[in-house]
Order: C-alpha cells, then sequence, then structure tokens
C-alpha cells in the first residue's frame, strides 16, 4: 500500500481527508503532523488525535508543528468557516485520543519516519505549508525519500481568503513558495478550481450518515462548514478541498493533472499568497520563459467515481 504521510490543520475538510486515510486498508498511514490553520494549532493537533482515534488508529503517531508562518505574522485563522474549534462545535464529542501526543515537533516525526522507511514516501500537506517547508530546509537530505508532495492549495482561476489567494497558500506564502521551488521533489498541486468542482451533496451526506457510526459522526461535523457554503455559494452541501487531494496521493490519476510553472506571490499587495499558474503555450516550449518552476497542476477528475471513491471508503467503518 501507499506509504503516507499527512499534514494537517483541522478543519472539517481535514477530517473527511484524515478519515479517507485512515480507513484505507491499501494505506500504510505512517504519522500526521499538525500546523496552525483553520483554527489555532493545539486545536488543530487535539482534533487530529481525536479523529485517529475515532477511525480506530490510534496507532498513528501525531506531532504538533508550527504555530506561525515562517516569516512572523499573526497566524490567520478560519473559524468562521469551521467553527470556533475547527469541527464545527464538535470536537470534544470524539472520543479521546488513548495514544499520547509525540514529545518531538513535527519536523522530528517527519524526519524519522522518512528516514526509517524502506521505500519512498507520500506526504499530503492540507494545510499551511510551514512544517514542510521547514522540513526541506533543515534536513535536505531527505528528499530522496519522498515519492511525491500532493498539496491542497492555490488557485488558477480563483482565491478564497482574499481574491486572488486561496487559503493555505495565504496562511504562508514564503513556505509554499519555498515548497512550490524544490526541483528535485515530484510535486502536485490540487487547487480550488478542482476542488471547488468535485463539492458534495445534501444527499451525499445523508449517505455518509447512513453508512454507519463513523459516516454519521463525520456528517454531524459538517453543520457550521455547510451552512457556511450556504453563505458564500448558496450551495447546500460542502467542498471536501483536503478529501480531493488525498484521494490522488492514495490512488495516483484519480485526478487528471498538467504541468505548469507555478510561482507564489509573497509581496505585500492585493496579490499576496496567489498561485501563479503559466499556462501560456509559449512557457510549455521555452522553460526559461517562466520564473516558476513545473509541477504537476490537478486540472479535471471524474466526478461520479472521485464521490464514490470517498463516500465507499468513508462508509466501510474504522478499521
Ligand atoms: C483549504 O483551506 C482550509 O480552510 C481547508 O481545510 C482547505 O485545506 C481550502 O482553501
Ligand atoms: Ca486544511
Amino acid at each position: 500500500g501507499t506509504k503516507l504521510i499527512i499534514d494537517t490543520d483541522p478543519g472539517v475538510d481535514d477530517a473527511f481527508a484524515i478519515a479517507l486515510a485512515a480507513v484505507s486498508a491499501d494505506v500504510e498511514l505512517l504519522g500526521v503532523t499538525t500546523v496552525f490553520g483553520n483554527v489555532p494549532l493545539a486545536s488543530t493537533t487535539a482534533n487530529a488525535r481525536r479523529l485517529l482515534q475515532l477511525c480506530g488508529r490510534p496507532d498513528v503517531p501525531v506531532a504538533a508543528g508550527a504555530a506561525r508562518p515562517l516569516v512572523h505574522r499573526n497566524p490567520h485563522t478560519a473559524a468562521f468557516v469551521h467553527g470556533a474549534d475547527g469541527l464545527s462545535g464538535r470536537s470534544s464529542t470524539l472520543p479521546e485520543a488513548t495514544r499520547p501526543l509525540e514529545s518531538g515537533d513535527a519536523v522530528s516525526l517527519l524526519v524519522s519516519l522518512l528516514e526509517a522507511a524502506d521505500e519512498p514516501v507520500t506526504i499530503a500537506p492540507i494545510g499551511p505549508l510551514t512544517n514542510i517547508a521547514a522540513l526541506l530546509a533543515a534536513h535536505p537530505g531527505v528528499r530522496e525519500k519522498i515519492a511525491r508532495i500532493v498539496i491542497m492549495g492555490g488557485g488558477v482561476e480563483r482565491g478564497n481568503s482574499t481574491a486572488a489567494a486561496e487559503f493555505n497558500i495565504w496562511s504562508d506564502p514564503e513556505a509554499a513558495r519555498r515548497v512550490l521551488a524544490e526541483d528535485d521533489v515530484p510535486c502536485a498541486l490540487v487547487p480550488l478550481d478542482i476542488t471547488h468542482r468535485c463539492a458534495i451533496d445534501r444527499d451525499w451526506l445523508a449517505k455518509l450518515a447512513a453508512s454507519g457510526p463513523l459516516g454519521a459522526t463525520l456528517e454531524g461535523l459538517t453543520a457550521d462548514y455547510t451552512a457556511y457554503y450556504s453563505r458564500v455559494l448558496g450551495f447546500d452541501g460542502m467542498v471536501m478541498h483536503d478529501a480531493v487531494a488525498v484521494a490522488e496521493a492514495i490512488s495516483p490519476g484519480i485526478l487528471r493533472t498538467e504541468p505548469y510553472p507555478v510561482n507564489v506571490d509573497c509581496g505585500a499587495g492585493p496579490a499576496r499568497g496567489m498561485t501563479v499558474v503559466d499556462r501560456r503555450r509559449l512557457s510549455r516550449d521555452d522553460p526559461e520563459a517562466s520564473p516558476g518552476r513545473t509541477v504537476e497542476v490537478a486540472v479535471d477528475t471524474d466526478l461520479g467515481t472521485l464521490r464514490q471513491f470517498v463516500l465507499d471508503r468513508l462508509s466501510g467503518g474504522p478499521r
């Protein structure tokens, strides 16, 4: 099975993404590292641990990472999207974690898991990229142990936190720029353009809720999150951003990707945190024409297959 590490800031869609990997029999979930993001680090860490317990996976180590971006600013949060505790106010209803938090930080856990792995590992960062940038800067040798980095982040034609920027990139643009500039590590970007197309409606959520206790609990975490989408998009359902990236991480090719040069705006202007994706034909023929590094950008998927893939696995219950 795919060896996987998830770096996350749960977050309702992160919860779906973690569960997707945690219950998949063909995935070897080596560890979960946490980062500030949707809510502060203490909450994202507590949420990740409880979610793994819910999924019957107290065997998976969790380590806490960065509480703020690389270039020190006050972290942004998105409690108005995910609820004050990150899980629509339901965090404390999840089972308490029996496994203690790792005593080392996220970077130490990442290094030890990568070094111990007998084959390259996929990393799925589904929050701000601070931990991953710190890992690559401090431990350049681990690059050869990374099979692929599949990032939920960015937008080709749209932002969500600002007109130009997507939340994960906007939360730490300097970190995102560094990770995306790593030419030695295969990198895929799963941007808003594709995750929004993979939105799930009430019907899908009702099927999940009816599938069993795990599905019902996950559906129960969505109240604040679906209320947000109903407010901003007029859509009754939710966008499961992070689960789309994790689906690609565990089933490579479920998304169709195309290679494009991608750069991140780290300026102080209105485009701060924007992923600048160069889709000009000329940059395909002449790499010098674009300053960004070429990464695989997810552009399309079979929506029916993707939605069913996630539903089937989450409906199988805890492992
Ligand atoms: C991303 O931002 C967060 O709110 C979600 O969890 C997802 O990772 C979407 O822009
Ligand atoms: Ca997230």
